[in-house]
């Protein structure tokens, strides 16, 4: 029996819609793969989902992902049985359909010892994610799965690199009560963008993974300010603004929406700053909600 672990991400990092990411130390899904009776795969136990999940391997997020390994490997008629632990919630703008593709990927490749990298296991994992929220955006599979920053930049045959973490970058999350789904965080976003916006927008990410490079959080913090799609979907998120600027009031580098949301994310330059952005921006939600403080995970997925 096999058990991996996949951290939680969050996706765009504020300024990289759909092309930068980073893998958090906790949360994270653990999915459970050991050889079946029956041929084929079936998932056999879901729990953490309210009953929310479908059984079905070919509607299930960690299911589509195997299936696509199995498929690669010629092994479709394998008989292994899955149980996906979801250890956070979904909807939740933490990645948590990716990290239940990344730990499935992880599982199988185990199980069958297939021995395939990080890196290749990379593009079923981000099959997965396509089911899930409708659309391939491999910016929370990348890093759940390999850990640390993530830039893709390709998404369809996916194509990444990875980003220097510096020593002393701390992320607050903080993850309020209410659901917002990825694809409908998706369909109210504008077509377009103004020249303008754009142009602005490229020079911070530029700034943004020029800063990672040369360990420099004060131009991290300067570039880490979207003017693109964040103005979009604060609206999606109750209390958002005073988030943010609780955030920084309370000497965060940065602040923006993790991934689709709800969460709202911070980075920090120390472990006590971000314990105290990460209670400030708690008590400015108007609702309940929990929070996750800790350094970028470079590990990604594990075996357990
Ligand atoms: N990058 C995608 C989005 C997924 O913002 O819609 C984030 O989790």
């Amino acid at each position: 029996v096999i058990t991996a672990f996949a951290p939680a991400s969050v996706g765009n990092i504020g300024i990289g819609f759909d092309i930068l990411g980073l893998a958090l130390e906790r949360p994270g899904d653990e999915v459970v793969a050991r050889h079946g009776s029956e041929p084929g795969l079936r998932i056999t136990a879901i729990t953490g989902d309210e009953g929310k999940l479908p059984y079905d391997a070919a509607s299930n997020t960690a299911g589509v992902a195997a299936l696509a390994l199995l498929l690669h490997l010629g092994a479709l008629d394998h008989p292994i049985e899955l149980e996906v632990h979801k250890k956070m919630p979904f909807g939740s703008g933490l990645g948590s359909s990716a990290a239940s593709a990344a730990a499935a990927v992880v599982a199988v490749d185990a199980l069958l010892e297939a021995g395939l990298s990080r890196a290749e296991l990379l593009r079923f994992a981000a099959e997965g994610e396509r089911v899930a929220t409708g659309s391939l955006h491999p910016d929370n599979v990348a890093p759940s799965l390999l850990g640390g920053i993530v830039l893709v930049l390709e998404k369809d045959p996916v194509r990444i690199e990875q980003l220097p973490v510096p020593d002393n970058l701390w992320v607050a999350v903080v993850y309020p009560h209410v659901e917002v789904l990825t694809r409908h965080a998706r369909a109210i976003l504008r077509p377009d963008v103004p020249r303008e916006s754009w142009v602005r927008q490229s020079a911070r990410v530029a700034g943004f993974v020029s800063a990672l490079y040369r360990g420099d959080l004060e131009l991290l913090g300067y570039c880490l300010h979207d003017e693109i799609i964040e103005p979009q979907r604060a609206e999606l998120i109750p209390g958002f603004w005073e988030v943010k600027n609780a955030a920084l009031r309370a000497g965060a580098l940065g602040c923006s929406i993790s991934g689709s949301g709800p969460s709202v994310f911070a980075l920090c330059g120390s472990r006590q700053t971000a314990e105290i952005v990460g209670t400030a921006m708690q008590g400015a939600f108007g609702v309940e909600s929990e929070r996750f403080v800790g350094k970028v995970n470079t590990r990604g997925a594990y075996l357990v």
